[in-house]
């Protein structure tokens, strides 16, 4: 599969078959996205693993909704995390200027859609999940002040196929800009 083909067939995938996912297979998805490009190369996001009753607790605990079946129906959620006060900083943590976090957010989108990609590649659905409670999924995870939890991404092998959601045309998203 190419790059514009990876691109344009990924969909976000809810159901998913009871097949684990390899370790290896985790490790190697995480090394790709560590190819994702990052603030002075600040490579700040950081992934953590969960399957089985770690799982289901962190859905029980952090999930509502839609949002926790399909975490409880998948084999594997990796909650995709990131070092604050780092990318987008001056050397003592403060933030450069008036975008704020926007930075590390922006560094740790690229690394989640690298991420799905590299599944989708691979076989493995995904769909990013940004409906949870930030703060129960961060104590139960049991992670610093200095990290929090940007997505969660629920994974598995696909046991669906969405048709395409729509996207709006390039004359609306595009203009030139001519002074
Ligand atoms: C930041 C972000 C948060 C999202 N949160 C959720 C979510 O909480 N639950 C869910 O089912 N899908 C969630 N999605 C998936 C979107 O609904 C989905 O990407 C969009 O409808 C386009 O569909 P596609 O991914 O199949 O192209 C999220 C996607 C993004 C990028």
């Amino acid at each position: 599969m190419n790059t514009i083909e990876c691109i344009k067939t990924r969909r976000s995938i809810r159901k998913f078959l009871p097949d684990p996912i390899p370790q290896k297979t985790i490790e190697m998805l995480i090394g790709v996205a560590a190819w994702a490009p990052s603030w002075k190369n600040t490579q700040t996001t950081r992934y953590i693993a969960l399957t089985g009753n770690e799982k289901n607790a962190i859905a029980e605990i952090a999930l509502g909704g839609n949002n926790r079946s399909i975490t409880e129906n998948a084999p594997l959620l990796i909650a995709l995390c990131s070092e604050k006060h780092i990318s987008g900083c001056n050397p003592d943590g403060s933030y450069r200027d008036r975008f704020g976090t926007h930075w590390e957010s922006f560094d740790s989108g690229i690394a989640c859609q690298t991420l799905c990609l590299a599944a989708h590649d691979l076989g493995i659905g995904t769909v990013i999940m940004g409906i949870y409670d930030p703060q129960k999924a961060h104590e139960y995870l049991k992670l610093p002040e200095s990290i929090q939890v940007s997505a969660l991404i629920a994974a598995g092998i696909p046991a669906e196929n969405p048709d395409p959601r729509p996207r709006k045309d390039v004359s609306e998203l595009l203009t030139f800009f001519h002074e």
